[in-house]
């Protein structure tokens, strides 16, 4: 459909057609980033789920491959669903995934390369001993999937992570392997917090708390802290904790219980789910894929033809700054793609105001833009918004004394359509300063058919620092990233008006006290050609 097809995405990834849901084995190899994915060949919608597979020599550019794997025997025969990759010292691949029975249980695969001296490793054979791993007593044959990659432990076996539940208790179960063929469960459980739900795409992995570099997934140590991540089938959302891992007692423990898996931080604030991340051994750093499903209707999804996008992958490291959460920021490879730039140095835009910011396409764009809020204002005052938070305290159009102010992007002439994203500044009776970072899709389109959420969460300043933002805006998506990448947002959205050549970009302030001066860099950004595999 021709109409729609101005949805698509000009540099995120994205199949050719149909359904795609989570991220699957992530790997660089032999100078190949490969990015597996559930992928249902024969609609827009979900089902028939096979392992979808593309390549790239940079995480942007992508050559799209044939099906990795396809449901063909009666362990995966209602689904080859999410796995990860690990790679073993001597360089062997091996993928462990889940399949859907031919009784609908969920089961854990092993599967490999059929070929490891081709880059591209078309070809993958599924172990003759498949299934690797049954639902244990005690859990629910349809509450077991989604094995993580393996991470060796100091007693020189592999171990591996797999989500479940226990009534409504979302736990993580630990198994040993030496083969990746016969395992041994370990007694209790990685982690377990009560009224999460099904812990689906458990995600677990080290960072480091002093160098700027990535660990590949069996560091442990001094210096090193672990993050924990479980995507809650229950409320669709991706939520990480900090902690430490103790190999001998098989637990690990959260840094802040207040803040456990579940309750406590997410990766994203918007649409994002069933994240992975992987140890690129090529530039020594981790890095996060998610799935960034659609919103709008699935009428709409199977007019067009095609349903969901990943990301543009986010390096991960653990601020040492706060030292409470972890940073997400796009790769650098993503800078590849801008092509030029205009820029607006400390640009005054006053309470209740917009200012148009004059550039020549806006919607594929890289921006970064730093605001500063007028002194005196802040100062003056205390106790304003104390109850605020971005869901419901009315989106952009709400105005407190100190926000909300930022850009309004995908946004027509007459304003009739716009996505804005913004600060909104919280100050108690004590004088302390909150600062949320929000994202208001309830303008974002004319249809009706489409979500339109307002988004978002508190994000750290520290003391001297100015408030900063970086969005990714391609078609019917914006990612951001405020502080660096200490809160992140994204947002889909289906502008019927604010399209192409129609779409403005504007600084707004809503407050009603504090004028702010903005400072930005824009982009303008190239399209990645995602190519089919008979291009090459
Ligand atoms: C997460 C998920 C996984 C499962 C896969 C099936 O989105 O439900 O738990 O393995 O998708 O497609």
């Amino acid at each position: 459909n021709a109409m729609l097809s101005w949805q698509r995405t000009e540099f995120h990834f994205q199949p050719e057609k149909n359904w795609m849901n989570d991220p699957n084995g992530p790997i660089f190899y032999k100078g190949w980033y490969h990015l597996f994915y559930q992928y249902n060949p024969d609609s827009a919608l979900w089902g028939n789920i096979t392992w979808g597979h593309a390549v790239s020599r940079d995480l942007i550019h992508w050559l799209h491959l044939p099906l990795a794997m396809v449901p063909d025997r009666w362990y995966d025969i209602n689904g080859v669903w999410t796995g990860s990759a690990t790679i073993l010292p001597n360089g062997t691949i091996l993928m462990l995934y889940t399949g859907s029975t031919n009784d609908s249980v969920q089961v854990q695969n092993l599967a490999y390369p059929a070929d490891p001296s081709d880059p591209l490793l078309l070809h993958w054979v599924k172990d003759p001993s498949n299934p690797v791993l049954v639902p244990p007593p005690g859990i629910g044959l349809k509450d077991f999937r989604d094995p993580t990659t393996a991470w060796l432990s100091p007693e020189d076996d592999w171990r591996i992570t797999i989500g479940s539940k226990v009534n409504t208790t979302g736990i993580s179960l630990v198994y040993r392997t030496k083969d990746f063929r016969s395992y041994e469960l370990l007694p209790g459980v990685l982690h377990a917090v009560p009224g999460t739900g099904m812990w689906e795409c458990i995600d677990f992995y080290p960072v480091s708390t002093t160098e700027e570099n990535g660990l590949d997934t069996s560091v442990n140590g001094p210096g090193v802290k672990h993050v924990l991540k479980a995507s809650l089938d229950d409320d669709k959302n991706d939520y990480y904790a900090l902690g430490t891992y103790d190999q001998q007692s098989n637990t690990w423990t959260p840094d802040n219980p207040e803040e456990d898996v579940g309750i406590g931080l997410r990766y994203d604030y918007g649409k994002f789910y069933a994240s992975k991340t992987f140890y690129d051994q090529n530039k020594q750093r981790r890095i996060l894929w998610g799935w960034i499903g659609e919103t709008d209707s699935e009428i709409a999804d199977t007019n067009k033809g095609w349903s969901s996008l990943q990301n543009i992958p986010r390096e991960v490291v653990f601020d040492n700054k706060t030292g409470s959460n972890i940073l997400q920021w796009p790769v650098e490879e993503v800078e590849s793609l801008r092509i030029s730039s205009q820029e607006f140095s400390k640009v005054k835009v006053d309470a209740g105001s917009i200012v148009p910011l004059d550039i020549d396409e806006t919607t594929q764009l890289d921006i970064t833009a730093e605001f500063e809020i007028e002194k005196e204002a802040l100062e003056g005052t205390n106790g304003t918004d104390v109850g605020y938070n971005c869901i419901n305290s009315g989106g952009a159009a709400g105005r407190g004394a100190l926000g909300p102010f930022g850009l309004l992007v995908f946004a027509h002439h007459s304003l009739s359509e716009k996505t804005p994203v913004y600060f909104y500044l919280a100050k108690g009776t004590d004088g302390n300063v909150k600062t949320f970072f929000c994202s208001d899709e309830s303008s974002s389109s004319e249809a009706n058919d489409v979500g339109k959420v307002v988004y978002g969460s508190t994000v750290p300043v520290l003391d001297g620092e100015k408030l900063s933002m970086r969005l990714l805006v391609d078609h019917s998506i914006v990612e951001s990233f405020a502080q660096g990448g200490r809160t992140v947002i994204t947002s889909r959205v289906y502008p019927t008006k604010a399209i192409y050549g129609l779409a403005r970009l504007f600084l707004f302030n809503n407050a009603t006290g504090a004028s702010i001066t903005a400072s930005l860099k824009i982009w303008k950004m190239n399209s990645a050609s995602i190519k089919p595999y008979s291009d090459q």
